[in-house]
């Protein structure tokens, strides 16, 4: 007889952004990513079941009704693109019972919390991409934060004890000073002005302005009464010369360290227009022999041969830094398989660089658009990889 599919649950729910011609609305389009596809490109025998975390109606689950994980998730068939409508002709609905589960997509966004279907998942203990605990986890900043400080003061302690002068990790974890407050009440900020206030729990560059000074920061506090509870957080603002933002991703493995550069004006390079480019180790230092600071990482092909002059100088030596960074950050929650930090960097007073760690983001990280179909199939390996370790394959 043969050996029955293995279903997996992809929670990807981000569409193409095709506008209907004629009527200028949204096509029912398809997924951006379609993880049907790549999976049947690895011919084996898993049945990809993809939606939405809004596109899941109800998970139940009874933990001691099998042996096994036994999620019942119920996913609504309107909402999916027609093609996966079409094959479950005449149903508005389908249960589905995964095996494993890979989440792409933020539990939480201003508009929609969908935790409590995260912890009817979380309930049946389903394996999945990241770890579910990990997820709920890194619904609220601060959680996060809290874990690089932990870091941070690990990396301190071992480092000035002489401990870890052996391993690359022993470098400095430069995390920005963030100071916490659970409402407008008692917000004394200490550090230097301007600063940048976040509030909430948002991502992509919402909830966050600049505040220039004290007086500012007391309208900031008229408006953070008003937001029912929201908590926030206060930093200072890092500027100065040859200044850039450092994204560095980690799937499974893999690291790629990318940076991005505001061209639009925004304070914020993840909103509006941003030149993007991927930093890659020069020849000598992949082969180890990188003890000078002067070899320059160069950039992919993926930048245009006149935009490297506008983007910042990064050494061999750094890159490493920053791969000891997301590496030591990935350790948190019990291990983040799918991750990405944020980093700031620009010249001090003194005119040397200075690197500033802003957040380190989970399972729903963006990829870079010209290298997506590559991390998507790194994304698929790494599933892949753990679900033989589960014997689900
Ligand atoms: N303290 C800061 N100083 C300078 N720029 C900042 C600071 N905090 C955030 N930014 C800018 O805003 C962007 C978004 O902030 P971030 O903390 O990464 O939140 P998110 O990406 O979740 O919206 C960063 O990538 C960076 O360009
Ligand atoms: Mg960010």
């Amino acid at each position: 007889m043969a050996k029955s599919k293995t279903t997996l649950l992809v929670i990807d729910g981000e569409r193409q952004n095709t506008l209907h011609v004629l009527s200028g609305t949204q096509k029912d389009s398809d997924y951006k990513c379609n993880w049907a596809k790549l999976f049947e490109e690895s011919k084996e025998n898993v049945e990809v079941i993809q939606c939405g975390w809004d596109d899941i109606i109800h998970v139940s689950c009874d933990p001691f009704r099998s042996e096994k994980p036994n999620p019942s998730v119920e996913i609504s068939l309107s909402t999916l693109p027609a093609r996966e409508a079409k094959k479950r002709f005449n149903k508005p609905s389908i249960r589905v019972v995964p095996n494993f589960i890979l989440v792409r997509n933020e539990v939480r966004i201003p508009a929609k919390d969908c935790r409590n279907m995260l912890l009817g998942l979380m309930y049946s203990g389903v394996p999945s991409v990241n770890s579910l605990t990990s997820i709920y986890l890194s619904c609220d900043r601060p959680v996060v934060h809290a874990e690089l400080v932990r870091i941070k003061r690990e990396v301190d302690r071992e480092c000035t004890s002489g401990l870890g002068s052996q391993t690359p990790e022993c470098q400095h974890f430069p995390l920005i000073d963030q100071v916490y407050f659970s409402c407008e009440h008692g917000m004394m900020y200490g550090y230097q002005f301007p600063a940048v206030a976040k509030v909430g729990f948002a991502h992509a560059g919402a909830g966050k302005m600049v505040v220039k000074d004290h007086v500012m920061m007391e309208d900031f506090q008229s408006v953070l009464k008003m937001t029912n509870g929201q908590y926030c957080t206060v930093e200072p603002f890092i500027d100065g010369d040859e200044k850039f933002d450092l994204r560095i991703q980690k799937i499974g493995n893999d690291v790629r360290v990318f940076t991005r550069v505001s061209i639009s004006g925004n304070w914020k390079t993840n909103v509006g227009s941003a030149l993007f480019g991927e930093l890659f180790l020069p020849e000598c230092s992949v082969s180890g022999n990188d003890a000078s600071n002067d070899v320059y990482c160069h950039y992919g092909n993926t930048v245009d041969e006149f935009l490297t002059e506008v983007l910042p100088k990064v050494t061999a030596k750094s890159f490493h830094r920053y791969c000891d960074w997301i590496k030591l950050a990935s350790r948190m929650f019990g291990g983040l398989d799918i991750c990405t930090m944020d980093v700031v960097c620009c010249k001090d007073v003194n005119g040397v660089r200075k690197e500033y760690i802003l957040e380190v983001n989970d399972t729903s990280s963006g990829l870079a658009p010209f290298c997506e179909e590559e991390d998507n199939r790194k994304i698929r390996d790494l599933v892949l990889g753990k679900m033989k370790t589960h014997k689900l394959i």
